[in-house]
C-alpha cells in the first residue's frame, strides 16, 4: 500500500504503524488493510472514470466488486467514496445490507441464483440483478410480481472476449458457464421486455481478470455496442455495463495499465462507437475489486522454519511462515506470483534466494515461488508478503484446520479488528460430535 515504508528502526510501517507492533497485539498470520489507502484508490478510481466519461457527454455508475474483498467496514469505505457494491451470493447481500448499502446501490450477479436470493433480492430492492440465462428471467419475473414491483435488470452476454491475465484472444464460440450467447441476446431481451415487472436497463459483459490493457475492453465494448445499437429499435436502453477485471502489480515485472490511461481509452472507444452508429451514449457501469483493494492488503507472517536445499548447482532457502495456501490460495489455484519482505529489521546480509513455503500438509503450499530475502533471515523473523487485499481472504479455507487470520485495518497511526480471526473453538464449535462434558474421554 502507498502507506508502507521502512521507518528509521528498519521495520517496515503500513498506516502508521511497525509491522512488529501489528504481529505482537494482533498474532501472525495476520491481514492489514490500509484503510487511507483503500478509500483512495476508490475514489481515484472513480474520479478518473468520472471525468473521462464526463469528457465525452456521459455519467459512470463504479460498482465494488464484493467478491474480491468484503466485510461491514470495506463496503462502507466504498459507499463513502461513492461506489455501488457488487455482490454475487445471498451471503455477500447480507454483508452488504448489514454494513447499511442502500439496496439500490446494490447490484446482484451469479449464473446460479438460488430462489431463496432472488426472492430476497426482489424484496429488499436491490438497484440491478444481473440475468445470467433465459431460464432467471422468468424466475425474477416472477418473484418481482410476488413482492409488487419492478425490479431492473441487465442481461448478461458473452461478448466473445475472452481476456485472460496479458494477453485476450477472441473466440467466436465461447464455451463457459457466464452470460447468454451472444446472438440470442436479442429475443432474450424482448422476453425482458414483454415482463410488466422487469425494467430492462442494458447489457453486462465481464471479460476476465488481471487485465492489463485496454484492448480487450475495448474490442468487447465495441461488440457490445452493436448489440445495444441493434436493441435500441425495440425500446430503451439506458445503460451499458463493461465489467472489472483490471489488473494490478504483484511484482516488479508486472506493468498494469494506470487506471486513469483505462478510464481514458474506454471512454475514447464508447464514444467513437456510439457516434459511428449514431445513437445515442448510455450512461455507463464498471465493476472493479481488484485494483481497488488489492494493492491496499499485505500479509504478515512469522518464518518457522528455513531449511537450505540443495537444487543442481545452487541452493535454494525453504523459508516457512505460520499461514501458507488456506489464507492465500492463488498460488495453489493460479499459479499467481507475489513477493516478500523482511519486515522486522534490516540488515546487510547479502540476498538469498528463498522459496516461501506455507505449513500445510502438502508440497504445493507455497506463498511465494521465488523472491529474495537478506540471507541472514531467521526463525522469529516476521515477513511481509505485498498485494493481498484481493481474493485471499475471500477465498480462505480452515484447510488443515488452521483458523483463517484476523483482518485489521490501519490508518493514521490506529489499527482495528475489522474482522476477527478463527480460533479453534470456533472450528470446533460446528463439529456436532464433540462432547460438551468435561468428563469425556477420562
Ligand atoms: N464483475 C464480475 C461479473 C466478475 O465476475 C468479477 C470477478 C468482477 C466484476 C471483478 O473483477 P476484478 O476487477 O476484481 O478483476 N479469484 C481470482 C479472480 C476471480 C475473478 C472473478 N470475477 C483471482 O484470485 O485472481
Amino acid at each position: 500500500p502507498a502507506s508502507a515504508h521502512r521507518s528509521d528502526a528498519g521495520a517496515i510501517t503500513i498506516g502508521g504503524i511497525s509491522a512488529p507492533d501489528l504481529a505482537a497485539r494482533f498474532g501472525t498470520p495476520l491481514y492489514v488493510v490500509d484503510e487511507t489507502d483503500a478509500r483512495t484508490r476508490a475514489a481515484e478510481l472513480r474520479a478518473a472514470f468520472d471525468t473521462e466519461f464526463a469528457r465525452i457527454g456521459t455519467t459512470v455508475k463504479v460498482y465494488y466488486a464484493a467478491k474480491a474483498f468484503l466485510s461491514t467496514e470495506i463496503a462502507r469505505w466504498m459507499v463513502d467514496a461513492g461506489l455501488n457494491i457488487d455482490v454475487c451470493s445471498g451471503g455477500e447481500l447480507a454483508v452488504a445490507l448489514a454494513a447499511g448499502v442502500a439496496p439500490a446501490r446494490i447490484g446482484f450477479h451469479g449464473n446460479n441464483k438460488s430462489r431463496t436470493e432472488i426472492d430476497e433480492a426482489t424484496r429488499v430492492g436491490v438497484g440491478t440483478i444481473i440475468l445470467d440465462s433465459p431460464i432467471e428471467i422468468v424466475r425474477v419475473a416472477e418473484a418481482a410480481r410476488r413482492h409488487n414491483t419492478v425490479q431492473n435488470v441487465r442481461l448478461r452476454v458473452n461478448s466473445g472476449v475472452h481476456a485472460h491475465t496479458h494477453e485476450f484472444l477472441a473466440t467466436s464460440h465461447e464455451d463457459q458457464k457466464f452470460g447468454v450467447v451472444f446472438e440470442d441476446a436479442p429475443s432474450l431481451v424482448a422476453a425482458i421486455r414483454a415482463e410488466s415487472s422487469l425494467n430492462f436497463l442494458g447489457l453486462h459483459c465481464h471479460i476476465g481478470s488481471q487485465i492489463f490493457g485496454v484492448d480487450g475492453f475495448a474490442e468487447s465494448a465495441s461488440r457490445l455496442l452493436s448489440l445495444h445499437a441493434e436493441l435500441l429499435t425495440g425500446g430503451p436502453v439506458p445503460e451499458l455495463n463493461l465489467g472489472g477485471g483490471f489488473g494490478i502489480a504483484y511484482t516488479s515485472v508486472d506493468d498494469p495499465s494506470p487506471v486513469a490511461d483505462l478510464a481514458a481509452g474506454l471512454a475514447d472507444i464508447v464514444a467513437a462507437e456510439c457516434a459511428r452508429r449514431g445513437i445515442p451514449l448510455p450512461v455507463i457501469a464498471i465493476e472493479p475489486g481488484r485494483v481497488i483493494i488489492g494493492p491496499a492488503g499485505v500479509t504478515l507472517y512469522e518464518v518457522g522454519t528455513i531449511k537450505p536445499v540443495r537444487v543442481g548447482d545452487n541452493t535454494r532457502l525453504y523459508v516457512s511462515v505460520d499461514g501458507g495456501m488456506s489464507d492465500n490460495a492463488r498460488p495453489a489455484l493460479y499459479g499467481a506470483e507475489f513477493s516478500v519482505r523482511l519486515a522486522d529489521r534490516v540488515t546487510d546480509a547479502p540476498p538469498a534466494l528463498v522459496r516461501l513455503a506455507g505449513k500445510h500438509c502438502e508440497s504445493g503450499d507455497i506463498v511465494v515461488d521465488a523472491d529474495y530475502l537478506p540471507g541472514d533471515v531467521a526463525p522469529g523473523d516476521l515477513v511481509m508478503v505485498p498485494a493481498t487485499g484481493a481474493y485471499c481472504w475471500s477465498l480462505a479455507s480452515n484447510y488443515n484446520y488452521l483458523g483463517r487470520p484476523a483482518v485489521v485495518a490501519v490508518a493514521d497511526g490506529e489499527a482495528r479488528v475489522i474482522v476477527r480471526g478463527e480460533t479453534i473453538e470456533d472450528l470446533l464449535a460446528r463439529d456436532t460430535g464433540v462432547s460438551t462434558s468435561s468428563t469425556s474421554g477420562v
